[in-house]
């Protein structure tokens, strides 16, 4: 009597234990599903750039995570993780990875709540370097080098150098690869607003060019090409003459190779980025 109750009792254990597995089988094709759906639809972080959400997030990551992929998340005995955006990850499939974990891996699935991995996926983004996927070519170091030879005498990056031209730190986030290339091939064919070039005759004949800077009826000030900030009151001036070229030198490929530009792109976008952190 009692060894069938016994049997049984396995019996319904086994049959639970199938049910459980299919239940869990279920449940993962579903996350599963979701995260592509997510992935294709562009879910947004419902934390994007919200601070208080990436400190809670870094604290998340500080217990859960750096003991494998390291305090700085440049990764021990798992990868670096300030580069997936770089290469072209969305933030759902992040998330949908520290849910799901490697299988497979040492890297581990996560029960927390969707706010917490949320939060660590804000904190992983904000430390990471984030390229938009049209300036990823090209090295960014050599790129810093051609920067400072030949552009850093009149443009300034994260507060370094020239004032002749614009600050060039957060120029990829506003202009295209293909307008910028346009800016620096032939700088003549689309002036930057606030840098039309001047020509100004003093009465004793002597010239004065410069990107205008203010006008008005009276006067008029200029950063001179050794720039320096000028005013002038029109009574002083013989002629004043708005000039179309640009004051910023043509780098045709014979100066500045395709390869020197693409570099010099990559270090504008990571400058950007360098700036763009706190
Ligand atoms: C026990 C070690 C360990 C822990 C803890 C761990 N990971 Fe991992 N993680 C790994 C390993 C190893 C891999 C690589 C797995 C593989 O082979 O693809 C990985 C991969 C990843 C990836 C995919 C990287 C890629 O290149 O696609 C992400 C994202 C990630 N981990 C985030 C996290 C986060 C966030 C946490 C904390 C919530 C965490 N991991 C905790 C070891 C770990
Ligand atoms: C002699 C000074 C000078 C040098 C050297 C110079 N520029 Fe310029 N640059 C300017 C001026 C002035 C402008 C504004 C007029 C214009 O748009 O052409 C400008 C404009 C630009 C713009 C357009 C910015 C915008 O907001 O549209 C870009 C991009 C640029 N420069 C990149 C470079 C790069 C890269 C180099 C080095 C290879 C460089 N410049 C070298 C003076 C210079």
């Amino acid at each position: 009597m009692g060894s069938i109750n016994l049997e049984r009792h396995r019996l319904a254990r086994g049959r639970l234990a199938r049910v459980r597995v299919a239940l869990v089988c279920g449940l993962m094709a579903l996350l599963v599903q979701a995260g592509a759906r997510a992935g294709q639809d562009g879910v947004v972080n419902p934390f994007e750039g919200d601070a208080a959400a990436r400190r809670a997030g870094a604290a998340l990551y500080d217990t859960r995570c750096a003991e494998c992929h390291g305090a700085d998340a440049k990764g021990i005995s798992g990868p670096d993780l300030t580069a997936l955006w770089e290469v072209g990850t969305s933030d759902a499939r992040v998330f949908e990875t520290i849910r799901l974990g490697r299988p497979g891996s040492i890297m581990p699935s996560s029960s927390a709540p969707d706010d917490e991995i949320w939060a660590v996926v804000a904190y992983l983004k904000g430390i990471s370097t984030v390229l938009p996927v049209e300036f990823v070519t090209g090295d960014a170091d050599r790129g810093r080098e051609i920067f400072g030879s030949m552009c850093v005498r009149c443009h300034r990056v994260n507060g370094r150098g020239g004032h002749l031209g614009p600050d060039l730190s957060r120029v990829t986030r506003t202009r295209s690869r293909v307008r910028l290339t346009q800016a620096i091939r032939e700088p003549s064919a689309s002036v930057a607003v606030g840098y039309r070039t001047v020509t100004l005759t003093l009465r004793d004949g002597r010239q004065i060019r410069g990107v205008k800077k203010r006008e008005d009826v009276f006067s008029l000030q200029l950063v001179d090409t050794d720039e320096r900030l000028q005013g002038y009151l029109r009574a002083d001036l013989a002629s004043v003459r708005d000039v179309a070229e640009s004051l910023m030198p043509v780098f045709g490929s014979d100066r500045l190779s395709d390869g020197d530009l693409d570099d010099l792109l990559r270090f504008l976008a990571s400058a950007s980025e360098a700036d763009a952190a706190p």
